[in-house]
């Protein structure tokens, strides 16, 4: 348990794991109730799989529940799992999917002040504190990362600069001027802002900014200390999807830097077997799962993630935490037989120091077979001299370690996509 003064913590962040574990049961009893009685969805699952509210005495019992995939909320599109009539839901978002219909959730007026709640204590786990000023660079709109971190900010009494994503040279000159104290944006927008003050002569380590949370992809171990390294800041991993509330699901404390840890006491959280969905032991890897304890409009029971990880014991908090996500399950490239994640290949290209950390994998038919093609850049352009060499190096260093056959692009520098989101690591040209 953590030794530091635990002034302005919630008490359940520090509760027993006896009160968390009975307060979950509790709020599992009502929710699993509330779904069967509110939802025809949910109330035809447990029917087909034999099970009712009633036969929920322990968490272990919760197993025998039909998990929810996104397939649930396809099927009900757009409101059909919603379990409060629309005259008390205040607030929509969606996430907008790669392929077919968006997925569409919805909050009560107290949803959203649980979530704006859940962002607060998110911040100030990341080390924020009522009076910093917070740059908020995720996207408004219908995705839930702008406004959900604008709440949190308010809630925890920061003042908000609410510059939503793109426009870098703009945001480049309002970190000058205004001074923020926290940065909220994806990782990977970080390491553009980054580049874009070096471009202007700019030391991105000497702004004002002590703190970034950064969230809504998978960033590696290796990418977080670039980050701290060149933004001078403490880099915090925040996590949240749209369908269990959206980002304040689980943070990290800036104490410890060990793994978002997990708000137990609004969303309870399973590892499964992705393949068959059985439910693994803590420090497993697999799928990860959601409850939500607490949510009224979209209650969501053993919502399947398809975000891979393993929960681990707490730290800082007395609630359980999470490793670094590997990847999506739906991320996964099967090349030749072998399963590979992009986050193993941003492991690799990060600890090359010749390299910079933009990358995209791009995979190609080709006859029968497929066919990867690592499209990296060198840190600055005198690198691409060493091009051959370095392209000979990696693809070595990709085989021994990843196990895979690939070919290397070097590119100049600022050829490859930058994203102002959600980065885009693997473009699929196959078939
Ligand atoms: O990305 C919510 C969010 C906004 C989280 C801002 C954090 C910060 P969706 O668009 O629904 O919601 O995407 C959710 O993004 O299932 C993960 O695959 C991925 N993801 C989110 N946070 C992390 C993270 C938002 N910290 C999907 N690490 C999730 C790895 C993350 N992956």
């Amino acid at each position: 348990m953590a030794t530091e003064n635990h002034a302005g913590l919630d008490p359940i962040e520090t509760a027993s794991r006896d009160e968390i574990t009975a307060l979950q049961v509790a709020r599992l009893k009502s929710v699993l109730a509330n779904a069967y009685d509110r939802v025809p969805h949910y109330r035809q699952k447990f029917e087909a799989a034999g099970v009712h509210p009633a036969d929920f005495r322990e968490p272990a019992d919760l197993a025998k529940f039909p998990a929810t995939t996104k397939e649930d909320l396809r099927q009900t599109y757009p409101f059909g799992l919603f379990a409060l009539p629309m005259d008390r839901v205040i607030r929509l978002h969606a996430s907008s999917g790669t392929t077919g219909k968006p997925t569409v959730v919805g909050y009560s007026r107290r949803d959203i002040e649980t979530w704006a709640g859940l962002m607060a204590r998110s911040i100030h786990a990341a080390g924020g504190r009522p009076g910093d000023r917070v740059h908020i660079a995720y996207g408004y709109g219908l995705f839930t990362g702008g406004l959900g971190a604008h709440y949190g900010a308010e809630r925890l009494g920061c003042t908000v600069v609410p510059v939503s994503a793109g426009q870098t040279l703009r945001q480049v000159q309002l970190i000058q001027d205004f001074a923020p104290d926290i940065i909220m944006c994806t990782p990977s927008y970080m390491l553009n802002l980054a580049d874009a003050f070096e471009a202007q002569g700019q030391d991105p380590a000497r702004t004002s900014l002590r703190i970034g949370i950064f969230g809504a992809e998978p960033w590696s171990e290796p990418m977080r200390q670039e980050i701290e390294r060149r933004c001078g800041l403490n880099a915090v991993d925040v996590y949240g999807l749209s369908e269990v509330i959206g980002p304040g699901v689980a943070c990290e404390c800036v104490e410890a830097k060990d793994g978002p840890v997990i708000w137990e006491d609004h969303f309870y959280p399973e590892i499964v077997d992705p393949e068959n969905g059985t439910v693994l032991e803590d420090g497993q890897e697999g799928e990860l799962v959601f409850t939500t304890l607490t949510k009224e409009a979209l209650p969501l029971i053993r919502y399947r993630t398809r975000d891979l990880t393993r929960l681990l014991p707490p730290t800082a908090r007395s609630m359980r935490r999470f490793a670094k996500i590997t990847g999506r399950s739906d991320d996964m490239i099967i090349l030749r037989g072998v399963n590979v994640f992009p986050s193993q290949f941003e492991e690799l290209l990060l600890g090359d120091t010749r390299l910079a950390p933009h990358y995209q994998l791009e995979l190609l038919r080709k006859g029968a077979l497929d066919a990867l093609t690592l499209k990296v850049e060198p840190r600055d352009a005198g690198g691409l001299a060493q091009g051959p060499e370095i392209a000979r190096e990696l693809c070595e260093r990709v085989k021994q370690t990843i196990g895979v056959t690939s070919e290397v692009c070097l590119l100049p520098p600022g050829s490859i996509q930058r994203s102002e989101g959600k980065a885009v690591r693997v473009v699929d040209r196959r078939e």
